[in-house]
C-alpha cells in the first residue's frame, strides 16, 4: 500500500527500548522522526514529526500510563503501540481498551517490531479510509463556511483550526475542504503533501459516494480528512457547481463536520456553497476598508435572501489599539459581533511552520476562544450523539 518508510517517534521509557531505536534506525521500512523521553514535554515536536506510529516505552507493569497517553494522543492520531519489558497481566487489555493499538514485550528482535508497526499503520490508516467511507446512519453533517470579502483576515488558519479542534476535541469526522480553488493554503498550512486533489475528485468518470470520496482525501495527524483545492490555478474553473453540489451531499453523509475555506470573492463555487452551509463565519479584520467590504457582502447576502440566523460576524486580530470599537462596527453593519478572537504572534509562525496551532499550542489563549467558537458553531450535543452511536457500533 505505503512504500515509502513509515515514519516513526519514540516516547517513554523501557529497559531494551535503546536496542529497539538502535534497530530501528537501520530499517529500510521505517524513518524514525524523533524521540522524546517525556511525552507531556514533547507536544510541539511530536505534533511537528507528521510520525505516523508512536512507540511508547512503559515501566508502568499493570496499568496503563494514562497521563502519558493522554500527551500523546492530544497532538496525535497516529497508532500507538506500547513497549514494555515486564511481564504485564492486565496491561495488554487495559491498553487495547485505552486505544492503544498494540503492546510489545521485549525483548524482540527489530524485524517482529518492525512487522507491529506496520500492522498498527495499516489498521489505522483503513480506520480512517473507513471513517469517511461508511454512510453513517446519523443526521447530516453540518457545513461551517469561512468567507471575508478582503485577503488575508484569517479565514484559511481559522478554518484549518477549527477543522482540527473538531476533530481532535470532539472526535467528530470533519471535513475540510479548500474552495479558494486558485490559490488554497490549506494543505501548506496543515503541512500535508496530498497525492490528490478536488481536481481529481472532479474528472474521475466514477460516480461520487461515501467511498470514492474517501479515496481523495488525506487524512492529517489531527484526524481531520483534508481535501485540498486544485494544484495548478487553471484548473480551477474545471470544478463546477453541478460536481460541488454532489461533493457537498455526499460529504455530508460521511462527515460530522465539514469546514469550507473560501477565496476572498464571490464567485459560482462560493455561492453554491453558501446554499449548503448551516453556519457562515464572516471574518474581519479590524479596519475601515474590511468593514466597508463586509457591509457589501452583508448587501449581497440580503439580495441572495441568504438567512440571517445563519450569518456569524467574527472579528479577528482585536485587542490592538487601531482605532475602531467594536460598537462602532456593530453600528456600521446593522450587525452584533458573534464572536472576537484576539491577535497570537504564535498564529503566524505555526502558519509557516505547517502544525496548526490548536495542535501545536493547545492551551493558547486563542486556541481557547477559537474552541469556544467551535462549541456554538456545532454544538456538543452532536458530538454527543455521534459518540453515542458510535459505541452502539455505527463505526
Ligand atoms: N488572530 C490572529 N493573530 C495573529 N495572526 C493572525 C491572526 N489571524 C490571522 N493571522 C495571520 O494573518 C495571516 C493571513 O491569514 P490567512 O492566510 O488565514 O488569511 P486569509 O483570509 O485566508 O487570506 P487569503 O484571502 O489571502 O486566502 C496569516 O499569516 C495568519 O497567521
Ligand atoms: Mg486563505
Amino acid at each position: 500500500m505505503n512504500q515509502s518508510p513509515i515514519k516513526v517517534f519514540i516516547t517513554g521509557a523501557a529497559n531494551g527500548l535503546a536496542e529497539v531505536r538502535e534497530g530501528l534506525a537501520d530499517h529500510p521500512d521505517v524513518e524514525l522522526v524523533g524521540t522524546a523521553a517525556d511525552p507531556v514535554k514533547a507536544g510541539a515536536k511530536l505534533a511537528e514529526s507528521a510520525a505516523q506510529v508512536i512507540l511508547h516505552g512503559t515501566t508502568a507493569n499493570e496499568h496503563v500510563p494514562a497521563p502519558e497517553v493522554e500527551a500523546i494522543r492530544a497532538v496525535t492520531a497516529a497508532p500507538i503501540v506500547l513497549v514494555t519489558s515486564a511481564s504485564a497481566n492486565s496491561l495488554l487489555s487495559e491498553a487495547l481498551q485505552a486505544g492503544i493499538h498494540d503492546v510489545v514485550l521485549l525483548p524482540q528482535l527489530t524485524d517482529g517490531i518492525v512487522f507491529t508497526i506496520k500492522k498498527a499503520h495499516s489498521l489505522a490508516a483503513g480506520r480512517a479510509a473507513g471513517a469517511a467511507g461508511k454512510a453513517a446512519s446519523h443526521a447530516e453533517g453540518k457545513v461551517v463556511t469561512l468567507f471575508s470579502p478582503k485577503g488575508g483576515s484569517g479565514k484559511t488558519a481559522l478554518a484549518c483550526n477549527l477543522a482540527t479542534l473538531f476533530a481532535r476535541r470532539h472526535d467528530r469526522r470533519t471535513l475540510l475542504l479548500d474552495l479558494d480553488l486558485q490559490f488554497g493554503d490549506v494543505a501548506i498550512m496543515m503541512g500535508i503533501e496530498p497525492e490528490k486533489t478536488i481536481y481529481d475528485l472532479v474528472m474521475a468518470r466514477r460516480e461520487l459516494d461515501s467511498e470514492a470520496l474517501a479515496g481523495y482525501v488525506t487524512a492529517h495527524q489531527s484526524g481531520v480528512h483534508v481535501l485540498p483545492a486544485p494544484l495548478r490555478p487553471e484548473d480551477a474553473e474545471l470544478v463546477t457547481e453541478e460536481r460541488l453540489g454532489h461533493l457537498f451531499a455526499v460529504a455530508k453523509e460521511s462527515y460530522d463536520v465539514v469546514v469550507v475555506d473560501t477565496p476572498p470573492f464571490f464567485h459560482g463555487p462560493v455561492l453554491s456553497t453558501l446554499d449548503r452551509t448551516d453556519q457562515l463565519v464572516l471574518v474581519a479584520s479590524m479596519d475601515v476598508p474590511a468593514i466597508k467590504n463586509v457591509k457589501l457582502t452583508l448587501q449581497t447576502l440580503d439580495l441572495l435572501h441568504y438567512p440571517k440566523d445563519r450569518r456569524h460576524l467574527l472579528l479577528n486580530q482585536t485587542g490592538s489599539k487601531v482605532g475602531l470599537k467594536k460598537n462602532e462596527v456593530e453600528r456600521a453593519l446593522d450587525l452584533k459581533v458573534a464572536f472576537e478572537l484576539p491577535g497570537d504572534k504564535d498564529l503566524p509562525s505555526s502558519v509557516n511552520r505547517g502544525v496548526p496551532l490548536a495542535l501545536a499550542n493547545p492551551r493558547s489563549g486563542l486556541v481557547k476562544s477559537m474552541g469556544e467558537i467551535a462549541d456554538k458553531l456545532v454544538p456538543q450535543r452532536v458530538a454527543a450523539d455521534a459518540k453515542k452511536k458510535k459505541r452502539r457500533g455505527v463505526r
